[in-house]
C-alpha cells in the first residue's frame, strides 16, 4: 500500500476523511461565509465585470515590479477608511495576509503569543516566523498576561488573536487584550476575517471598541463575498510590509475582477450602513431557538453559530440528516476543531429569509428527537 493510501484509511477508520462534494440539489446553505449575500449582489458583480473590461484578466506581475495599478490602492485606501486605520495593503488572499503580516513582523528572538482556537493561518504564520510561539487558553486574558510577563522575552513580544473566531463565532475580549498589549509593550495584531462588514457598521470589531491594535488582517472573502485579503495599519508599517512580507512581495497582484467586486461590496455596505446588525439580529434569534432545544451553542455572539455533537460520527450523521431535510450545515471534525468537540457550523447570512431560519429551526428540533 503506498504511503498515501495508508494514511488516507487511517483517517477513514478515525471519521476524518475530507472530500470535496459536488451537491446537485437546491439545499438552503448555512456554512457559507458570504455573511452579507453580496458575491451575487448586482451591483458587485458589475464592479468586477467593469474592472476586468477597462484593465483586463489579471495584474500582469507582482505589485513591485508591474502589477501595480491604481485600483489596487483606490481598494487600499477605502479599506483604511472602513477599519479606521492609517493605511492599509492588499494581499493574494486573508490565508496569505496573516502569513505575510506575522513572518514579517517576528524573528527568531520575538515571542508570539497566540490564542488557541486561533486560525490556522496564523499558526502558520507564527511557526513560519521561526519565533517561540506560546499558546494561551482560549480568550483567556489571564493566562495571557501570565505567559507575556513571564516570558523574557528578549525581542518583540506579539499578541496575535481572531477577533470572531471562525469555528466557535465568539470574540475575543480585545478591550482588555489590547489594555494589556500597551501595559506590556507588545504588539498587537487582530484577524478581523469574519467581522468585517458584520460588526462596527462594517468596520470591525476593533473599530466597534474604538480599539486600535498595530495590525489588523482581513478578507476581501467573506462578508465582501469575493476574494482577497488585506492588513490595514500606520503607513510605516504598511511600507516594512511591503519590503518585508515575502507573502506579498513575490506573488502576482489581486487581479483586476477582485479589487472591483471588493470595490462595489464596499460601496453597498457604505449605502447601507445596518446590513450587519439585521444579521446579527437575525442570527441571535437562531442561536435562542437553539439554545432553547438544548444545544451546546459554545459562547457564540456572531453570525457563526456551532452546535456541539462530541463524536466525529454524530457530527457528520447529523450534517447528513440535515441535508436529507434540505439543509446544508457542515461537520467539523478535528483537527480543524479540538479532539471530541466536533460540530455542525451555521452561519447565518443576509440571504436567509425568515421562513429558511424557521425550515432550520423546524429540521435541528426533530434532530434533537431523533
Ligand atoms: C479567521 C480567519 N482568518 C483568515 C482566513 C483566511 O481567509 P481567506 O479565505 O481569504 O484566505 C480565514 C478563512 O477561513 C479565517 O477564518
Amino acid at each position: 500500500m503506498s504511503f498515501e493510501a495508508a494514511r488516507l484509511a487511517q483517517l477513514k477508520k478515525q471519521g476524518l476523511l475530507r472530500k470535496l462534494k459536488l451537491r446537485n440539489r437546491d439545499l438552503i446553505n448555512f456554512s457559507t461565509n458570504n455573511y452579507l449575500n453580496l458575491s451575487s449582489h448586482p451591483l458587485v458583480k458589475e464592479r468586477a465585470i467593469k474592472a476586468v473590461r477597462n484593465w483586463g484578466a489579471g495584474a500582469g506581475g507582482s505589485r513591485l515590479m508591474t502589477g501595480n495599478l491604481s485600483l489596487h490602492q483606490e481598494l487600499e485606501r477605502k479599506l483604511a477608511e472602513l477599519t479606521g486605520m492609517e493605511s492599509a495593503l492588499i494581499f493574494g488572499s486573508g490565508f496569505l495576509t496573516n502569513l505575510g503580516v506575522l513572518t514579517a513582523l517576528a524573528d527568531r528572538d520575538d515571542v508570539i503569543f497566540s490564542d488557541r482556537l486561533n486560525h490556522a493561518s496564523l499558526v502558520d504564520g507564527a511557526i513560519t516566523s521561526r519565533a517561540e510561539v506560546r499558546r494561551y487558553r482560549h480568550c483567556d486574558v489571564k493566562h495571557l498576561a501570565d505567559l507575556v510577563r513571564s516570558s523574557g522575552a528578549t525581542g518583540k513580544k506579539i499578541i496575535v488573536t481572531d477577533s470572531v473566531f471562525s469555528m466557535d463565532g465568539d470574540i475575543a475580549p480585545l478591550l482588555d487584550i489590547h489594555e494589556l498589549a500597551i501595559a506590556e509593550n507588545c504588539l498587537l495584531v487582530v484577524d478581523e476575517a469574519h467581522a468585517i462588514g458584520v460588526f462596527g457598521s462594517g468596520g470591525g470589531v476593533c473599530r466597534s471598541l474604538a480599539v486600535r491594535p498595530d495590525v489588523i488582517t482581513g478578507t476581501l472573502s467573506k462578508a465582501l463575498g469575493g476574494y482577497g485579503g488585506f492588513a490595514s495599519c500606520s503607513a510605516s508599517l504598511r511600507s516594512f510590509f511591503v519590503n518585508k512580507s515575502r507573502s506579498f512581495i513575490y506573488t502576482t497582484g489581486l487581479p483586476p475582477a477582485s479589487i472591483g467586486a471588493a470595490l462595489g461590496a464596499l460601496e453597498v455596505i457604505d449605502s447601507s450602513a445596518d446590513m450587519g446588525r439585521v444579521l446579527l439580529e437575525n442570527a441571535a434569534f437562531f442561536r435562542n431557538r437553539l439554545i432553547e432545544m438544548g444545544f451546546d451553542t459554545c459562547r457564540s455572539a456572531s453570525q457563526i453559530i456551532p452546535v456541539v455533537a462530541g463524536e466525529n460520527s454524530s457530527a457528520v450523521s447529523f450534517a447528513e440528516y440535515l441535508e436529507e431535510a434540505g439543509i446544508l450545515a457542515i461537520a467539523i471534525r478535528p483537527p480543524t476543531v479540538p479532539e471530541g468537540a466536533a460540530r455542525l457550523r451555521f452561519s447565518l447570512t443576509l440571504g436567509h429569509s425568515r421562513k429558511n431560519i424557521d425550515m432550520a429551526i423546524s429540521a435541528m428540533k426533530k434532530l434533537k428527537w431523533k
